[in-house]
């Protein structure tokens, strides 16, 4: 038997899922628990700087009978320095990181300072992108050289916006050509799961790996 939740169940009030709305989340995330792909933004400020910005809310899609692919950064705050550089630069690297470098990468978010190499701050090296004016992320296994291309409110007067990069290039690590999946791949951001009869325990959010294939297809 499915049961249907479009009001905020009781159990879930007073927990994270509700207190997270001050930061804009949906209670709604927190009870759906849909995985989306984890990365590192990467651009220069207006200093000469490099910014980096960790992003989940975001989908990648091929457009134009094939002829582009594009990433859809669903929801950046227009309040942070992701949004400022990319208006003003409007090139980004969207990097990849793998497990073992998970934590450097989440520590560009307390090294966030405008005065601040968010890079080297966080124990990470930038490489030279070839096709755009923005820092790569060495230790990232694979990073895409990205133009911006359109941003959209979801909703008229947000204070988040939908942003449309079209994907230039692709490095690829060696050791990853093969795989880029599975352990040492990608990460996947996944929002607390919630049992909204039952809470039992709270929190945010967690970074997973892909742990099975099914139903492999080949042509
Ligand atoms: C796992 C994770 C996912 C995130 N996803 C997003 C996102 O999709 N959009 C967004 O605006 N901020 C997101 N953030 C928050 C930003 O990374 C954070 O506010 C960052 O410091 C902003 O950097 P900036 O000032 O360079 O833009 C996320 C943070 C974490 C830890």
């Amino acid at each position: 038997m499915k049961r249907i939740y479009s009001e905020m169940p009781e159990s879930l009030k007073g927990t994270y899922a509700d207190y997270s709305r001050n930061f804009g989340f949906s209670w709604k995330e927190f009870v759906a628990t849909v995985p989306s792909p984890l990365f590192l933004v990467t651009t220069y400020k207006s200093n000469g700087l490099p910014n980096a910005c960790m992003q989940s809310w975001a989908a990648f899609t091929s457009a134009d009978h094939g002829k582009g692919f594009y990433a859809i950064l669903a929801s950046v705050n227009k309040r942070g320095h992701l949004y400022q550089t990319l208006r003003e630069q409007q090139e980004a690297v969207i990097n990849f990181m793998s497990a073992d470098y998970h934590a450097a990468c989440m520590a560009t978010i307390r090294n966030n300072a405008f005065e601040a190499d968010e890079i080297k701050a966080s124990g990470l090296t930038v490489e030279k992108a070839s096709r755009v004016n923005a820092p790569m992320v060495k230790e990232c296994f694979m990073n895409l050289e990205c133009r911006y291309v359109w941003e959209k409110e979801i909703v008229p007067g947000d204070d988040h916006v939908m942003i449309c990069l079209e994907v230039l290039g692709v490095h690829i690590d060696e050791d990853h050509l093969e795989d880029r999946t599975g352990e040492e791949g990608l990460l996947y951001n996944i929002h607390y799961q919630m049992n909204p009869e039952h809470v039992m325990k709270t929190g945010h959010d967690y970074a997973a790996v892909l742990q099975k294939k099914i139903d492999v297809m080949e042509y």
